[in-house]
């Protein structure tokens, strides 16, 4: 058999009402990414001519979520096939093999959507294979109708079953891949007289069933096939996801000393030996090298760190860090937008940024680059082995020239030549016995007082 063509239609234009949100629902995100990419993703991994998103009117954050690929308006949501047949222009022409997924079921991985070709490839030729599974609490899914060899005959939604359907076990994930040639010759011929009254893209089997095609089904696995529909069923997503990631993570040489405290992105990227320490959360866009250590309660996004460099504990990476090799980064210090070359230190209390920190610099406790005017946002530029005293203030646009000392306390609001020292506190003055007198008169104030008040 020569290569079939293969495209995809997902269906996101549910509206998602038990979610209760002003987002739509496939816009929700689980391990950074909103559900709909996830499909896009896995959907990648296979050679498709074309891929459709199904939406609804208005929602342009799906349609820019899902760009290059280009969306179908379903105008009223009247139910899946009802969805499925808005793609239909943008389908024109198309014979190969259609997949269709729901943008709520955002779990499922390349390989099982490998072996949905497969199976509508392989003898009998089935007109459709529908991707079935057996979730624990079977509830609102559709149920399988399954004959005689494996065969599918059709599929009752949960409000249209009997009760001896109900008890059936093997449900439906939603996900199809059916003959293109035949699809929308199918959806054409699908009624809306149930307990919704919706167009059932299900109704298809029984439909091609009738006509003597044979339809068959593929088993997958709940950890894949999970439909979001609620926010509790968001966060089970999420559980099984970050599973997922936390065992990639792990298989892949990282140490976690507790994996379940840790929160990946979906894209986070970490090198050999590194060792993430409890409670530490990844947003999206994190590479980390290897033999870094990221210490207990550290949140890091759109952040590098380089081999051997160490944060936190308790630090906050923000978007734009790019952390040197060796580099340290300790409690409490928050880094946006900045460079921290190699070796450098910013060990506790402090905020960079818009910054560069030279190689080998060491940042005192609670140094503040004020970068922001309330207007713009300015540069600090600390030179290489700088030393800046704890508590102080750069005020932006500002240099410290390499080899630099910045004494504590300073606000620096000029530019430090390099090798200079640069103090801006104000001169030390001394009184010698001033405490000592001061708390003498004062005591002998508050005796005198008090005899006043006994003799009253
Ligand atoms: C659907 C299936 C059910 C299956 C379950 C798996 C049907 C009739 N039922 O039920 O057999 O077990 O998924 O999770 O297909 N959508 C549209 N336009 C519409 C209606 C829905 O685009 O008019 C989209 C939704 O955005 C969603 C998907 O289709 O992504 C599924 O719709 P949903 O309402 O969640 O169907 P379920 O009741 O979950
Ligand atoms: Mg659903």
């Amino acid at each position: 058999m020569t290569k079939r063509k293969t495209a995809a239609v997902i269906l996101a234009a549910g509206l998602g009402t038990r979610m209760k949100s002003d987002l739509p629902k496939v816009m929700h995100r689980v391990a950074g990414r909103p559900m709909i990419r996830h499909l896009i993703a896995s959907l990648a991994e296979h050679d498709l001519e074309r891929t459709v998103v199904v939406v609804g009117e208005g929602m342009d954050a799906v349609a820019d979520a899902v760009a290059p690929h280009p969306t179908a308006i379903q105008k009223d949501r009247l139910g899946t096939a009802h969805a499925v047949l808005a793609a239909r222009d943008a389908m024109a022409g198309f014979d190969g093999d259609v997949l269709i997924l729901y943008g709520d079921t955002p779990l499922i991985g390349p390989e099982t959507l490998g072996r949905m070709l497969a199976a509508r490839r392989a003898t009998p030729h089935p007109a459709l294979v529908v991707l079935g599974f057996r979730p624990r609490d079977p509830g609102h899914y559709g149920r399988l109708l399954m004959g005689e060899g494996g065969s599918l005959e059709a599929i009752v939604e949960a409000k249209e079953a009997s009760p001896a359907q109900l008890a059936i076990d093997l449900c439906n994930s939603g996900v199809m891949c059916i003959d293109g040639a035949r699809l929308f010759g199918l959806l054409d011929r699908v009624g809306n007289a149930n307990a919704k009254k919706e167009y059932y893209l299900t109704d298809i089997v029984a439909l091609a069933r009738a006509d003597g095609l044979p339809c068959a089904m593929v088993e997958g696995e709940e950890t894949e096939l999970l439909g979001v529909n609620s926010r509790a069923e968001l966060a089970a997503a999420e559980a099984i996801v970050q599973a997922r990631l936390r065992a990639a993570a792990l298989a892949n040489g990282a140490t976690l000393i507790a994996p379940e405290t840790v929160f990946f992105s979906h894209d986070t990227r970490l090198g050999r030996d590194v060792l993430v320490e409890p409670f530490v959360f990844f947003g999206p866009g994190v590479t980390v090298g290897d033999e870094v250590e990221i210490r207990a309660f550290s949140h890091l996004e759109g952040a590098s760190v380089a081999s051997g460099a160490r944060i936190g504990p308790y630090a906050r990476l923000r978007p734009g860090a790019d952390i040197g090799s060796e580099a340290h980064i300790g409690n409490f210090v928050e880094v946006k937008k900045s460079t921290i070359e190699e070796r450098a230190k910013v060990n506790h209390l402090t905020y960079i940024g818009d910054a560069r920190v030279g190689a080998g610099a060491n940042v005192g406790a609670g140094t503040i680059t004020c970068n922001y005017d309330g207007f713009f946002k300015s540069l600090t530029d600390i030179g290489k082995g700088a030393f800046i005293g704890s508590n102080t203030a750069l005020v932006a646009p500002v240099k410290v020239g390499d080899g630099a000392i910045v004494g504590a306390g300073s606000v620096i609001a000029r530019d430090v030549a390099p090798d200079a020292l640069a103090v801006t506190r104000a001169q030390h003055t001394e009184v010698a016995g001033w405490a000592k007198r001061f708390r003498e008169r004062k005591a002998a104030e508050k005796a005198t007082a008090k005899n006043q008040k006994g003799k009253n």
